[in-house]
């Protein structure tokens, strides 16, 4: 039904600026692609067979309560107990629970978005997927502003800002990263680790001490699990399934048409020119995730127009 879909509805007798807006957002649409329907559908069902995004992509408020010790995926044998501000921001039930969306773009973080003026064909898309809080300002032109699910690892916080718990400085550059959200959904995977329970503490009282309107989800433990058994069942081995490559399963069960930005784990481009690993900040060191045999995938599925994956400047 059209109430499931988040395209902007067409209507004859629409104002000359939204008529404006209509036009600017087809002019962005990436020209000439072209989806095979019944592969988006046989991905779907592949994916849901291990994922179900309404059961899976979060706790909530029913499955735990005040002091519930709760269990880590890396952390065996520590636990760590729901406090009241924890409980105050799980959710009833899945953000995106009833959600479906006709265009999704899911945005990695690789380098080969610099200079590729992607910015506005990103926005363009009903639903945007970004991976790991990203860097957006300054970077717009090319990575676009539209954020409707970002993910957040606990350890962004004390690689990309330092100093955030004795420093006030830093901690309001975290805030105005968090504000640009808006009330939109904020992912995070809070029980890989027990270590980076103290991070996910701090962005709790952030957002309740600013009041942001952002809407909270906390991946259970055995999302890896999940994704580890999605893609064993495949012709793909990632070794471990990226932050990319749970967005792009979750995309699969919601979204008809995927475009995938900012995927590309390569030193080079194909002119051999030098790629960043990240489109913003410091590099830092990936080898845990296979992302090679992770982009052979994307490249297939590409193929078999079940997405599309752009690596190629967008005008
Ligand atoms: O959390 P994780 O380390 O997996 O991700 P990230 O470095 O923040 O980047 C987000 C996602 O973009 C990755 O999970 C990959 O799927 C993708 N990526 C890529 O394909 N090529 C790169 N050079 C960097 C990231």
């Amino acid at each position: 039904s059209p109430s499931r879909h988040e395209s902007p509805r067409v209507n004859i007798t629409a104002s000359k600026v939204e008529q404006t807006r209509i036009n600017s957002t087809r002019t962005a649409k990436p020209p000439g692609v072209s989806f095979n329907t019944s592969e988006v559908e046989r991905i779907r069902k592949w994916v849901l067979k291990y994922f179900n995004p309404d059961t899976d992509l979060t706790i909530n408020k029913s499955q735990v309560k005040l002091g519930k010790l709760m269990r880590y995926e890396a952390s065996r044998s520590r636990r760590a107990n729901i406090t009241e501000n924890f409980l105050r921001l799980i959710p009833e039930s899945s953000p995106l629970l009833g959600r479906h969306f006709r265009s999704c773009a899911v945005v990695g973080n690789s380098g080969i978005l610099l200079g590729s003026r992607c910015g506005p064909q990103i926005d363009s898309a009903d639903f945007v997927f970004r991976c790991n809080l990203p860097d957006l300002e300054g970077f717009e032109k090319d990575v676009g502003t539209k954020s409707n699910f970002t993910t957040m690892n606990p350890s962004v916080l004390p690689h990309e800002y330092k100093g955030y718990a004795k420093d006030s400085s830093v901690q309001e550059i975290f805030v105005r990263r968090l504000r640009l959200i808006h009330d939109q959904i904020l992912h995070i995977p809070a029980f890989v680790s027990v270590s980076g329970r103290k991070d996910v503490e701090f962005t709790n009282r952030m957002i309740l001490k600013h009041r942001l309107p952002i809407k909270l989800s906390y991946a259970p433990r055995h999302t890896s699990k999940r994704m580890q058994k999605l893609w064993n069942d495949s012709e793909f081995q990632p070794k471990r399934p990226s932050t990319g490559n749970i967005l792009f399963a979750l995309a699969a069960c919601l979204c008809d048409q995927i475009h995938l930005y900012g995927f590309y784990p390569f030193a080079k481009d194909e002119k051999g020119r030098k790629i960043e690993y990240h489109y913003y900040g410091d590099v830092r060191n990936h080898r845990k995730h296979n992302m090679t045999e992770e982009y052979r995938a994307f490249q297939r599925l590409h193929q078999r127009k079940a997405l599309v994956l752009h690596t190629e400047p967008c005008d």
